[in-house]
């Protein structure tokens, strides 16, 4: 079967049609610097709930809308002095900034999940810009993935992820960061970490201060992405391993190790790392390995982001994404 036609390498035509595609309610797969993302118009509720389907996911679960700058946020939500300096200083860029809707906000409450904030980010990538210039609408994004696997670095993981449930797909090649953006939630004057991501924590913290630590109660999650469980592929996932057991596939990080499919970064890059992770996971995740054994990746700089993906994909499943 040729499904080729839903990925489309990016030209002046393909983004007027991908724009078209979305003013008229229709789901369009982005590149992004962090990962690719499951597009819809944020103004409209039935584009929006088109994602949730998609995705398969549990509606409770707030999307992260995207905007042109901060100029576009600051029609949707209240910044606060915080929220402003973390924008001026990180946008556009890997930071979804947790904010409050404006009363009058014209984003569908569906983005919100019933929250009185939104999260917002502005992408650093050239396709995702010139989308949201050409359509001139903000758009929700999750990552372009079927809830609770792996997140796509590449159009062909949302093609196998998503299929026909995405109407197009543009192609931007890898996505440089590999990770999903660190959400901080800034409706207050001190800032909480909702989501270690693309941009380090020591990185936003020498802007705002000390992070509180937001959304870890697992009940009643300020941010349901922190949720266990939510980056898993099939395989089951063994972590802090020095080498593959019988039938696993090994995942590599620095040197030290005679036998790895793969490594995540041989001189111990944990940038380099996160670019690789998701797709790299992509790659073993084969019905002919019995498992994924992944070596110990430091807590430092984007490795503690890696380090929360990998507990994720290595927890019990769960229905969450
Ligand atoms: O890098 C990224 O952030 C990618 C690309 C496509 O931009 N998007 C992404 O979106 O990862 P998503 O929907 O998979 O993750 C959204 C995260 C979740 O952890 C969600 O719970 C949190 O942001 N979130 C969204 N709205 C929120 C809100 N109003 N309050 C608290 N957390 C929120
Ligand atoms: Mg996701």
């Amino acid at each position: 079967m040729q499904k080729e036609d839903v990925i489309f390498r990016p030209d002046g035509d393909t983004i007027a049609k991908a724009s078209h595609a979305l003013q008229t309610g229709k789901l369009v797969a982005f590149p992004t610097e962090t990962v690719y993302g499951l597009g819809a118009n944020a103004l409209d509720d039935k584009a929006v709930s088109g994602i949730f389907a998609a995705k398969g996911r549990p509606a409770f679960n707030p999307l992260i809308v995207h905007v042109p700058n901060l100029e576009a946020a600051q029609e949707y939500a209240h910044f606060n002095e915080a929220a402003l300096k973390l924008a001026r200083a990180f946008w556009p860029g890997a930071l979804t900034l947790v904010v409050k809707r404006k009363a009058d906000c014209p984003l569908s409450l569906l983005v919100s999940a019933g929250l009185d904030t939104v999260a917002l980010r502005v992408p650093n990538h050239r396709l995702a810009q010139e989308l949201l210039e050409t359509s001139g609408l903000p758009l929700a994004a999750p990552s372009a993935n079927r809830s609770g696997s792996i997140s796509p670095t590449r159009a062909e993981h949302v093609q196998n992820s998503l299929g026909d449930n995405v109407d197009m797909i543009l192609d931007g090649g890898a996505c440089k960061v590999g990770l999903e953006s660190t959400v901080i939630d800034a409706t207050e004057d001190s800032c909480g970490f909702l989501r270690p991501g693309g941009i380090a924590k020591e990185t936003i913290e020498k802007i705002c201060g000390p992070l509180r630590v937001a959304g870890t109660d697992q009940n009643a999650p300020k941010s349901p992405g922190m949720l266990l469980s939510h980056y898993a592929p099939s395989l089951p996932v063994r972590l802090n391993a020095t080498g593959a057991n019988e039938g696993e596939a090994f995942l590599a990080f620095g040197k030290g190790y005679d036998k790895a499919d793969l490594n995540l970064s041989l001189y111990g890059d944990t940038e380099e790392a996160a670019a690789n992770l998701f797709a790299m996971m992509h790659a073993l995740d084969r019905p002919e390995f019995s498992g994924l054994a992944i070596a110990p990746i430091p807590n430092e700089g984007l490795g503690l982001a890696i380090n929360d993906r990998l507990t994720r994909a290595s927890a019990g499943r769960n229905e969450e994404g």
